[in-house]
């Protein structure tokens, strides 16, 4: 029981400190994106951590770019319609 509260506060932990991370700027040269990556992963959706990650790990996105980010970010926030879709929204000078 104790190895079992211990393994939980370290999960706890580890799930602390990624949370942490919370602001992500994407470059691009009409205008960074800021991307806020805490609230992200605190959304309620189907596919968790691989709405955007290829597995639930999370990590370097090799595909990132414009026509990921398009279809992948865009594309969530016009499906829950919630969520920038205008580029001045997300791409700030
Ligand atoms: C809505 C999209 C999205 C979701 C959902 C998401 N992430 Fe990310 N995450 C990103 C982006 C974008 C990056 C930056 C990737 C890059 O620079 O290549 C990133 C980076 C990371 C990194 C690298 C750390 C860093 O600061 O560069 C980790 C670790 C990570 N995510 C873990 C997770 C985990 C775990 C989950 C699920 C609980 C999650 N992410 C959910 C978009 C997302
Ligand atoms: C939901 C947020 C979002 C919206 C809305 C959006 N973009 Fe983007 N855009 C991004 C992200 C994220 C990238 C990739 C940044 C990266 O690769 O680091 C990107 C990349 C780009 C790039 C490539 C920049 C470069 O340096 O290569 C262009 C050009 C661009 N967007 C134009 C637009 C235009 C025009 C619109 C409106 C029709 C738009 N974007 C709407 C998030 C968005
Ligand atoms: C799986 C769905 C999903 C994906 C994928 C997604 N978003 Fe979002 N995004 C949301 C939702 C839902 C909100 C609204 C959150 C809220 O208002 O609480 C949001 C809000 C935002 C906001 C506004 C945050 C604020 O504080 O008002 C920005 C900026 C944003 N997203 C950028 C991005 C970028 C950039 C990507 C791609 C790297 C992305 N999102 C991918 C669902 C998604």
């Amino acid at each position: 029981m104790k190895n079992l509260i211990l393994g939980i506060t370290i999960v706890m932990f580890a799930a602390g400190s990624v949370l942490g991370s919370d602001m992500i700027s994407l470059p691009a040269k009409n205008g960074n994106v800021n991307f806020p990556h805490s609230k992200h992963m605190a959304i309620k959706q189907e596919k968790g951590c691989k709405a955007c990650h290829e597995t639930d790990k999370g990590g370097k996105i090799s595909g990132l770019g414009k026509d990921w980010a398009h279809k992948t970010c865009k594309g969530c926030h016009e499906t829950l319609k919630k969520g920038p879709t205008k580029c001045g929204e997300c791409h700030k000078k």
